[in-house]
């Protein structure tokens, strides 16, 4: 696989203004599990979701290519490729999944069919996308395993799931998706269930395609460390609201809004266990009763009187940072 030229400043989509009400299935409530978020991805950039698990993380994620439940209503836009995409036709979108926007999910067995050889799994998409046949084909498929570190990548080929490690079949959905060298490639939670050196060395290797090759990579995580290690950009969710965001190196260095810095205060530093380390007390808000005002306020150690009584608005905290928090205010 060559290395592309590209602008590293070229948008490569946009969601504006997204939201998604899903209907829940045990007492048919509307959740509105994203609530009008925004934000943008740079060709060569690397934007990290965040949040604690119910934000809507996954549901944001999903949207960009519409697999979303039937029952679900989404509204605003997803430009891509001077298109809107939550306007586009069912037929148009499966032209656009997997050729020009991939997905690698947590757990690599959902994706990938215990019944066809990797080999299989790999000619799909490049003869439905890029219609390689033959030795074409075969030399394309030995490429992709090489390029995410499969050795004997011949014999791979001709194995079945089973034979593989997980972190092995992680690689190989990565090297699905890469197949039609795709502009956007979103990554939900994709090392939980590898072990830690595999998580490290699987997140490197995503952060070297989308520099490489000019990809905007969304990486949806739970994990700040995470952030940390891989993301330029970073949207922190909050009860599917974009409760932070911007430019990572920014907002470690002077987080704005006292959710995002609960999260940082709870990357692990090496020395101390994960389960050791301070959580942020209470749980997320059920989504179909939010609480008035900011949804972070019955767990902000800062919260006081108004911010229970007033709905935050987005303010502007630097270039490209904003923060959704009265008390955020640019440096
Ligand atoms: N298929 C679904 N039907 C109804 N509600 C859902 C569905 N999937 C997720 N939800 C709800 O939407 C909210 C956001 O979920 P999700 O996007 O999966 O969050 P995250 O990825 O941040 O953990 C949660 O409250 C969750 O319970
Ligand atoms: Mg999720």
């Amino acid at each position: 696989m060559r290395p592309v030229t590209f602008d590293e400043t070229a948008v490569a989509l946009e969601a504006i203004n997204l939201s998604v009400t899903l209907r829940r299935s045990r007492d048919g409530a509307d959740i509105p599990a994203v609530n009008g978020v925004s934000f943008t991805l740079y060709r060569g950039r690397t934007l990290g979701i965040v949040g604690e698990s119910g934000c809507g993380k996954s549901t944001t994620a999903m949207s960009l290519l519409r697999l979303l439940p039937r029952t679900a209503r989404i509204a605003g836009q997803i430009r891509f490729r001077g298109e809107d995409l939550l306007a586009a036709s069912e037929e148009r979108l499966r032209a656009i999944r997997g050729r020009y926007i991939s997905m690698i999910f947590q757990d690599p067995m959902v994706a990938l069919d215990p019944l066809f050889t990797i080999g299989d799994q790999l000619a799909e998409p490049l003869r439905i996308h890029c219609g390689l046949e033959g030795d074409a084909l075969r030399a394309r498929q030995v490429e992709l395993l090489a390029a995410v570190g499969i050795s004997t990548p011949e014999t791979r080929l001709t194995q079945y799931p089973h034979q593989m490690s997980g972190g092995m079949l992680q690689r190989i959905v990565g090297a699905i998706a890469m197949s039609c060298n795709p502009d956007v490639l979103i990554a939900d939670e994709p090392t939980t269930a590898l072990d830690p050196r595999a998580q490290a060395s699987y997140l490197d290797l995503l952060k070297m395609f989308g520099e490489t090759y000019g990809l905007a990579l969304v990486m949806v995580t739970h994990d700040m460390g995470v952030v940390a290690r891989v993301c330029d950009d970073v949207l922190v969710m909050y009860a599917g609201q974009a409760v932070e965001k911007g430019p990572v190196r920014q907002i470690f260095n002077a987080p704005k809004h006292p959710y995002t810095r609960a999260l940082l205060t709870s990357i692990p530093n090496g020395e101390v266990e994960r389960e050791w380390l301070p959580t942020i007390a209470g749980q997320p808000p059920d989504l179909s009763r939010l609480p008035p005002g900011c949804s972070f306020a019955p767990r902000c150690s800062a919260a006081q009187e108004r911010c229970s009584r007033e709905a935050q608005i987005e303010r502007v905290v630097g270039d490209r940072h904003r923060a959704r928090c009265w008390r955020a205010v640019a440096p």
